[in-house]
């Protein structure tokens, strides 16, 4: 099966329905800036650098709709950018795109192409560095890694980050075998990433979420890792709600915990996590499963999308060019205390 989950054929995006896995493997064609927009808002296409690609040819849609009006492909590319907040990818792409609009569609396009083809040779050196790194961390044996949503090639364009770590770890003989979280409420975990495993050859468990601490307990992790939506200039992350629990839980059991993700998923331009807008979602996705209701009719409920892990639990952050700043080494790999150590 290829690995490349987008591409541009005939005037169109082409990708996976991820809405549809595991039970199909769609195939989704998306002609109109409409179309981009609902495919990210109802996670047709998610995670964050396939957002941020998918976002780019979005600009291109709409310079081809509106050829004579600037101001109307700027109009649409703002609305293509507001469709998730958390994810700074998004706003990138479609800024990169729009960047070449003075020189016409066919370089804006020749931009979204630029972005797709870049994707997939970060993501497999991003993942190198960060299979480099727990090789480090952790010598001697084949590890055991416990991963949260999805991170592979459905979620980039091609190969994945956290999850392209696992397929290098894996092509390496140093992967034992990987624990995989399974992502409430909309199942990433479950329905994408062991999916993707499974496809991969990669062996792997399925668990729930509130499993992952015991497993942690109970010696069956040597290390977390996990993508990024966005990280600060003070090395907050923000990735997939539950990942700051996996990172009390790892920093508490003294387990490195690595954030793999291309360096457009840094914002430099925003200080701090506490400046990171949260995507709420909607109170269906908690109070029912599968269209059927779990919880009584009307009952409120509290449904972030993301939440932001602190520098100091993240051991590191990987992308293209390896660690961000300094490795801070968790205390189960050399014995010293992990807030400590940077
Ligand atoms: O809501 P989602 O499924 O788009 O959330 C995705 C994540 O949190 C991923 O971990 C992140 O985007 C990195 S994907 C390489």
């Amino acid at each position: 099966m290829s690995e490349v989950s987008i591409a541009w054929v005939d005037g169109a995006l082409e990708t996976i329905d991820q809405r549809a896995l595991p039970q199909q493997l769609r195939p989704l064609r998306i002609t109109t800036v409409d179309q981009v927009i609902d495919a990210i808002q109802t996670l047709a296409i998610r995670g964050a650098p396939a957002i941020g690609v998918s976002g780019a040819f979005g600009v291109v849609l709409a310079a081809h709709a509106f050829p004579d009006d600037p101001a109307a492909v700027r109009a649409e590319a703002e609305r293509i950018a507001s469709a998730r907040p958390t994810a700074v990818n998004l706003a990138w792409g479609v800024r990169r795109a729009l960047s070449r609009l003075d020189e016409g569609a066919q370089a804006v396009l020749d931009e979204a192409l630029a972005m797709l083809a870049e994707d997939g040779r970060v993501n497999r050196a991003a993942a190198a560095h960060a299979a480099d790194l727990l090789q480090q961390l952790l010598p001697g044996r084949p590890l055991r890694i416990l991963t949260h949503c999805n991170t592979g090639r459905l979620a980039t364009t091609a190969f994945g980050t956290a999850l392209g770590a696992l397929r290098v770890l894996h092509e390496r003989g140093a992967l034992e075998t990987v624990l995989v979280d399974e992502t409430r409420p909309l199942l990433q975990g479950a329905r994408l990433t062991a999916w993707e495993l499974a496809e991969a050859g990669i062996p792997h468990r399925l668990t729930i979420d509130s499993a992952a601490a015991w497993a942690m307990a109970t010696g069956q992790v040597d290390a977390v890792i996990v993508g990024a939506d966005r990280v600060t200039a003070d090395g907050s992350v923000a990735n997939k709600i539950g990942t700051y629990s996996l990172a009390l839980a790892a920093h508490h059991h003294g387990l490195p915990f690595v954030v793999v993700a291309p360096e457009s998923t840094r914002d430099p331009h925003t200080a701090t996590g506490a400046e990171i807008v949260v995507e709420q979602r909607a109170a269906a996705e908690i109070t029912h499963v599968a269209g059927v209701a779990t919880a009584p009719e009307g009952t409120a409920v509290f449904n972030p999308a993301f939440d932001v892990t602190p520098p100091e639990l993240v051991t590191a952050v990987v992308t293209e060019n390896g660690v961000v700043g300094r490795v801070r080494t968790p205390r189960g790999t050399d014995g010293s205390v992990a807030s400590g150590t940077d």
